[in-house]
């Protein structure tokens, strides 16, 4: 099989999204656009990917650079045809290529590999749909023998020709050789002034060359994005997917249209997921696990049993089995939580590892910490970490408890089963099994009088 050579287009303005982003960087699922079609073209093992760009092409080249792809400059939009041609020099002419589009982000990779699989040099692959309304496509034209011809678009097309509503989705294979003899002879004299792709396709079956067609599983996957309201379209198709890929593994999901998925998410089975959670980049949810409402979890590994309860943001974190999160629990990044632990309320972790039936249940700041098993922390406490330069740690030994609304200056050490008083600040290491207290004295003075306001 030939080599594949993926060329896709994205030098167009994209005046209709009203932005300063370059529209193929506007993103779906939270990635831009151009990304979602270049790992698509990775997916299909292209020894090559070539980027046409054009407006505004530093700011996508920039924005891209860590994708292995030869971007080449068309420093004039043309039209598709010129587009196609500016890649021409770096094909080889045995290499089978594919015509993809920065704009068209949905594609899947098996709609692909039916253009691409079988391709030689006596067919051209050709993707296209049949639409309610054609209107602005350009057309598929077949002869009486059912064979497509030619592809006529919207503008030039005649009366009888716009009711045809098979449609051209852009989308194409054809080996470079063809390219390469065909694309230099294209004219502009047409309604739009461009050098159509289109007009290939005209070429080809003149040459004898058989147009295969195939159609795509859903319309979506060929769409593209000219304005907000259709980005915004793919969004919602897009997490449509993602809701039902997730609902067939076994997951329940409060609303599937209230779920957001940016990254992958894998999942066990009976895992529940309330309304309005939005999951980013690689997040693992094991069996059973149940997610609140209105959390985020992004780059984290909840293991099995664990409840997380509504409002909670979880971060870069490893949370062990059977533990209780939240409601409004905040996980900045590098936590590891054991098994049956629990962090409640209004309390913020990072950089911390926590024990097996360990308990940070109301209102504290754990940072920079490694609590051993079964310890308390009580309401209010505050590890202090950072002393305006450098960050310290905190470390609680087994069994420990500490005292609400203590404070533990660090560096410093808190033993296995020792106690710390309420209302504590500690600066000096507590060894094992000792009780700490740390506070000014209560006086009370008895007989004592409120100032008065003058009458
Ligand atoms: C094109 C097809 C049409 C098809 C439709 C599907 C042609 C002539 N027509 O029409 O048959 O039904 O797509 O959406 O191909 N681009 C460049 N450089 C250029 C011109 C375009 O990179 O010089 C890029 C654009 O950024 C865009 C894509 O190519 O992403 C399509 O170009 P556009 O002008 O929008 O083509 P359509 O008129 O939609
Ligand atoms: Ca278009």
């Amino acid at each position: 099989m030939s080599p594949l050579h993926v060329v896709i287009l994205a030098a167009g303005q994209g005046s209709r999204m009203k932005s300063s982003l370059p529209k193929v960087l506007h993103p779906v699922a939270g990635k831009p656009m151009l990304h979602h079609v270049i790992e698509t073209a990775m997916a299909l093992d292209a020894e090559q990917i070539h980027v046409v760009i054009g407006h505004a092409g530093d700011r996508v080249r920039e924005a891209s650079d860590t994708y292995p792809v030869n971007w080449v400059e068309q420093s004039e939009q043309l039209g598709t045809g010129h587009a196609v041609a500016q890649v021409l020099p770096h094909l080889p002419d045995q290499a089978r290529v594919l015509i993809l589009y920065g704009d068209v982000p949905l594609t899947r990779t098996d709609t692909l590999h039916q253009l691409v699989d079988t391709l030689d040099e006596r067919q051209l692959a050709l993707l296209t749909v049949t639409l309610d309304d054609p209107n602005g496509y350009g057309r598929i034209v077949r002869n009486e023998e059912g064979r497509v011809t030619a592809i006529v678009e919207h503008k030039d097309a005649s009366e009888a020709q716009r009711a045809i509503r098979e449609v051209n989705t852009g989308i194409l294979a054809v080996i470079a050789k063809h390219l390469k003899a065909w694309l230099p002879s294209l004219s502009n004299r047409n309604a739009q002034g461009e050098y159509y792709l289109t007009d290939i396709i005209g070429l080809a079956a003149a040459q004898g060359i058989t147009i295969r067609v195939a159609q795509p599983a859903t319309v979506t996957e060929v769409e593209g994005v000219n304005n907000r309201v259709q980005l915004a379209a793919l969004e919602r198709a897009w997490q449509r997917q993602q809701a039902e890929r997730l609902m067939l593994a076994g997951v329940t999901l409060a609303d599937p249209e209230r779920l957001d998925v940016r990254g992958q998410v894998t999942v066990g089975q009976d895992v529940f997921i309330d309304a309005n959670v939005l999951l980013e980049g690689d997040v693992v949810l094991e069996e059973g696990v149940r997610v609140g409402f209105g959390c985020v979890i992004r780059d984290s590994r909840i293991a099995r049993g664990t409840e997380i309860h509504p409002y909670s943001v979880i971060e870069s974190s490893v949370i062990g089995e059977n533990a209780q999160i939240g409601p409004f629990a905040r996980f900045r990044p590098g936590n590891t939580l054991a098994a049956n632990t629990k962090v409640g309320n209004f309390v913020e972790i990072k950089k911390s590892v926590v024990g097996a039936g360990s308990k940070i249940n109301h209102l504290s700041y754990v940072g920079d910490a490694r609590l051993g098993e079964r310890v308390n922390v009580g309401a209010g406490t505050i590890t202090c970490n950072y002393d305006g330069a450098n960050k310290h740690a905190t470390v609680i030994g087994d069994g420990a408890f500490i005292g609400s609304n203590t404070s533990l200056v660090a560096p410093v050490t808190v033993g296995s089963d020792a106690t710390i008083g309420a209302g504590s600040t500690i600066t000096r290491d507590v060894a094992d099994t000792e009780l700490a207290v740390a506070r000014g004295k209560q006086r009370n003075i008895a007989g004592w009088e409120r100032p008065k306001k003058p009458e």
